[in-house]
């Protein structure tokens, strides 16, 4: 299944030659932005907000208005006819009449590529569940070009909510497949990485190991990448409880580290880092945040100029077999394809939205 439109769902579904040549030109704009104020003169951008979101939103909008766009949107889906019941498919058909371009953010996994299959222009995600949050990575790895000069040899420690952080899931993808990229996952073990992203990593060639306390890590780490526990993304208040407050980066575990090791982190920021860590010049994430502007400019530049039809879905459909995620999007929206990738063993199947893997 083609769509006519270029689509950032998932950057693996590109070249790693495409996102470095995004993060080479969010360098440029970075050094010249007014080089850049009218590369989308009279092009319009939507944004659907169906979750929170301060940096990642109003971050997609400063690019577009800083090249020359204008924006559309909504932030809080109950003002517009979502609260009427709309599905993601009729939503996306008309306001993608509206725009040249359609940026969403969603709580279900999957929900980006289930509203590139309607649209008629390029959608991209900007975070759908817990599951992928492309542009963050693009921000993620610009942010390293600049500040570490590469995207190789870097022993990059992850800490926190491992399970459900759409952030560090597209980050790892991303950078294992550079070389000589080493991952140390710093979490309880209920908050652990999934296995299918640890499975990528391996097939990739890169190499990871877990560990429960930052103290073991932090002196071997060039980039240290802190999340948030994503409350919203906890069946209870109560399993919530018992995971918030374990990890928080101070200024005596910053002592541990080494002098040329960054703190990088996706923000917001509940109680993970204390604020007086953001004097020590190694923080980086306020920069980072900075830096987001320029990744996304550089992408909607990329995806307004390239012309290439996406192919949607590469996978099979399975009328009688559903995804065994309740937070997939084929769950809740029922008219959108059961579609599955096997890989050579036709007994374990991917859900082509979510990526749950499910026995048959
Ligand atoms: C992250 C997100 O929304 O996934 N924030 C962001 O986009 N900058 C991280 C988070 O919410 O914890």
């Amino acid at each position: 299944m083609f769509s006519d439109y270029q689509h950032l769902i998932d950057l693996s579904d590109y070249p790693v030659s495409w996102w470095t040549k995004v993060i080479e030109l969010g360098e440029k704009i970075k050094n010249n932005p007014s080089d850049f104020s009218h590369a989308c003169d009279g092009k319009i951008m939507a944004t659907l907000f169906y979750e929170p979101s301060t940096r990642t939103q109003m971050s997609f909008q400063t690019a577009m208005i800083r090249l020359g766009g204008q924006i559309i949107g909504f932030d809080n889906p109950a003002n517009s006819s979502v609260s009427k019941g709309e599905t993601i498919k009729d939503t996306t058909k008309i306001v993608s009449s509206y725009a040249d371009i359609l940026v969403i953010r969603h709580p279900v996994a999957g929900a980006a590529k289930a509203a590139s299959l309607t649209a008629d222009c390029s959608v991209i995600n900007a975070g759908d569940g817990g599951h992928l949050h492309p542009t963050q990575t693009l921000t993620d790895l610009l942010t390293l070009k600049i500040e570490k000069k590469t995207l190789s040899g870097l022993t990059i420690g992850m800490c926190g909510d491992l399970i459900n952080g759409r952030t560090v899931h597209s980050l790892c993808k991303a950078l294992s497949m550079f070389e000589n990229n080493k991952f140390i996952f710093i979490s309880t073990p209920e908050l652990r990485m999934p296995q299918y992203i640890k499975d990528i990593i391996k097939a990739n060639g890169s190499t990871f190991e877990e560990v429960n306390t930052l103290e073991e890590a932090i002196g071997n780490l060039d980039v240290l990448y802190m999340t948030r526990i994503q409350q919203e993304r906890f069946s209870s208040v109560e399993e919530y409880n018992l995971q918030k407050n374990t990890y928080v980066l101070d200024r005596k575990k910053m002592m541990l580290a080494r002098k040329d090791m960054i703190v990088l982190h996706p923000l917001p920021r509940v109680d993970e880092i204390t604020v007086d860590v953001d004097e020590d010049s190694r923080a980086m994430y306020f920069t980072q945040a900075k830096y987001g502007v320029f990744a996304r400019m550089a992408l909607i530049i990329t995806m307004l100029g390239e012309k290439k039809p996406t192919e949607l879905l590469k996978g099979r459909i399975y009328h009688s077999v559903k995804c065994d995620n309740p937070n997939c999007i084929t769950n809740h929206e029922g008219y959108l394809p059961k579609s599955f990738l096997s890989s050579g063993d036709e007994t374990l199947l991917e859900c082509e939205f979510c990526d749950e893997r499910k026995l048959i």
